[in-house]
């Protein structure tokens, strides 16, 4: 193998390009899907007796398309174009690639059919019912191959750390997308679990878990070590530390996820391993915002007109707070708190709109002008209004969440001097409405940033059709 390649090699960006839009379409629809479920709690007439809306059925939908068609396409967009640049490589198998991408899509259309129609296996974030699930499997299969495919072809020896990332990303959601959903199937479209009781409970969390490990984490972890350094144009702080930060992340989060389970018939060690490996993952969580943080030492001033950093630098800062919230959280005395309240929520969309929705666009405002031979986006002063919307509404969201859920966490325990209940459920519910008010509005504008964003890619890639064929890697991508 060249340790240093003197020429680079063409890239195919085909899937990447197609990856980028999709994910910004899906945000859209995803989100917009949120502000409508978070208005039907609110004011619950907007289920509008019609069982297709309710919102029973549509926020399996919000999640689906949140979480794997939003967030999954970003990280199919940008793991092809890290791991081409980083390897000096073209993608290996560009046929499979494409298959990847129009796979990933109808299993996301598969989706937005079944769970309206309510079809679920009941199992959150793997609700899909077992022939969407097969489908999953040969596209993960698929992306596995050409991944891993680019790096044995690659023409330098080093595998940069953001690749380690997303390879640990691919491998995980491999293993616990199969582990997960073994199901017998009693007919199209219906299974049963392969499991049962406690065991289904702990395999299912385990799973639900590292998915946030791996798929909202580990995957948006690489980006970070990619875009950050290419944005802030400077070395990641500690490679080092990137090392260990890798090692320690993927051993600890596998071992977390019995804290979904306090205080349930699993047995109170594993409850216990659960809450004591939360608490271990704050280090290697944090220890990876800090690297990622410093790596803007000497660049600090950028932040000031520099949108893009402004998205991956913030990102970051949620990171740490939901990473931080979570061990909290994972401690039993205060889960018994949190636990069925919108606390959870606010820890949830910290992390969601926060890490994974900020790290996710600031990554894209760097590859949408690229992928149509621009320089920059189309206008950069949306791009700041989009940062600071977004900002402002997620702000709203999670402070409503946080004062709702510890509020109805106290209502619920709270008790009179002869050991009656102070207040009844209903009455909590009565009292979180202001609340749900405030985190409608707070989505809404989340969704209004992410609309400006729709906006500005549509008219980058208009002005791009101009000047570079769809199809044809752009010269700027090859920079
Ligand atoms: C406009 C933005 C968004 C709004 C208004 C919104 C709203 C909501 C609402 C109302 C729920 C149901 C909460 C409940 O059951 O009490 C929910 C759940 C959820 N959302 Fe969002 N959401 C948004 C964006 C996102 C994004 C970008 C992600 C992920 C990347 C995400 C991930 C989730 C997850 C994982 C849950 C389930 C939480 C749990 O079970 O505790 N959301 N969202
Ligand atoms: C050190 C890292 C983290 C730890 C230890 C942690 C811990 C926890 C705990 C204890 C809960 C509440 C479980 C319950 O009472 O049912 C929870 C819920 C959740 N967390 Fe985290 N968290 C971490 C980071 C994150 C991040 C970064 C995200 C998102 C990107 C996230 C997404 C979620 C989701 C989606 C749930 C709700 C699951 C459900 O009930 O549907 N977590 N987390």
């Amino acid at each position: 193998m060249n340790p240093s390649p003197t020429t680079s090699p063409v890239y195919n960006d085909n899937a990447v390009r197609q990856f980028t839009i999709m994910s910004v379409v899906w945000g859209v629809v995803g989100m917009a899907v949120g502000v409508f479920i978070a208005a039907q709690l609110t004011w619950p007439e907007l289920n509008l007796g019609i069982p297709w809306l309710s919102y029973g059925r549509l926020r399996p939908l919000h999640t689906n398309a949140v979480i794997f068609a939003f967030g999954g396409s970003a990280l199919f967009a940008t793991s092809y174009y890290v791991v081409q640049r980083t390897c000096y490589a073209s993608i290996f198998l560009p046929k499979l690639a494409a298959f990847t991408f129009w796979g990933w899509q109808a299993v996301i259309v598969a989706a937005a059919v079944s769970l309206p129609l309510g079809y679920t296996s009941g199992k959150e974030y793997a609700e899909l019912e077992w022939p969407i699930d097969i489908l999953i499997t040969l596209v993960w299969v698929s992306y596995a191959i050409v991944f891993f495919g680019t790096i044995a072809t690659r023409k330098i020896r080093h595998i940069f750390v953001a690749n380690w990332f997303f390879g640990a990303f691919i491998i995980a959601v491999a293993l616990l997308h199969l582990v997960n959903s073994a199901a017998v199937p009693a007919g199209f479209m219906k299974s049963y679990s392969a499991y049962a009781g406690v065991q289904d409970a702990m395999v299912q969390w385990w799973y639900g878990h590292n998915a946030v490990g791996f798929f909202l984490t580990a995957g948006f972890l690489g980006m970070m070590y990619y875009f950050i350094p290419k944005q802030a144009e400077r070395p990641v702080y500690s490679y080092r530390l990137s090392i260990v930060h890798f090692w320690a992340l993927i051993f600890t989060y596998m071992w977390a996820g019995p804290h979904h389970l306090h205080y349930t018939a699993l047995p109170d060690w594993a409850q216990s391993i659960g809450m004591l490996f939360s608490l271990i993952l704050l280090a290697p969580s944090w220890g990876g915002m800090i690297n990622g943080v410093m790596t803007l030492s000497g660049a600090w001033h950028k932040l000031r007109d520099d949108p893009i950093l402004k998205f991956l630098i913030v990102a970051l800062s949620f990171y740490g707070m939901s990473t931080f919230e979570g061990p909290m959280m994972s401690i039993k005395t205060v889960n018994a708190l949190s636990h069925y309240t919108d606390w959870t929520v606010g820890h949830v969309h910290s992390g969601a709109l926060g890490w994974v929705g900020l790290i996710s666009m600031g990554s894209l405002y760097y590859l949408i002008p690229r992928m149509f031979g621009q320089k920059r986006m189309y206008s950069v002063r949306a791009i700041e209004l989009h940062f600071w919307i977004a900002t402002i509404g997620i702000v709203l969201y999670i402070a409503a969440m946080w004062i709702a859920g510890v509020m109805q966490g106290l209502m619920w325990r709270s008790v009179n001097p002869d050991g009656t209940l102070a207040y009844s459920f209903v009455e909590s519910v009565k009292a979180t409405f202001p609340f749900y008010v405030v985190r409608t509005l707070g989505g809404l504008l989340y969704l209004g940033g992410m609309l400006i964003m729709a906006w500005n890619t549509w008219k980058t890639a208009r002005a791009g059709a101009t000047v570079a064929l769809p199809g044809t890697p752009t010269a700027l991508a090859n920079a």
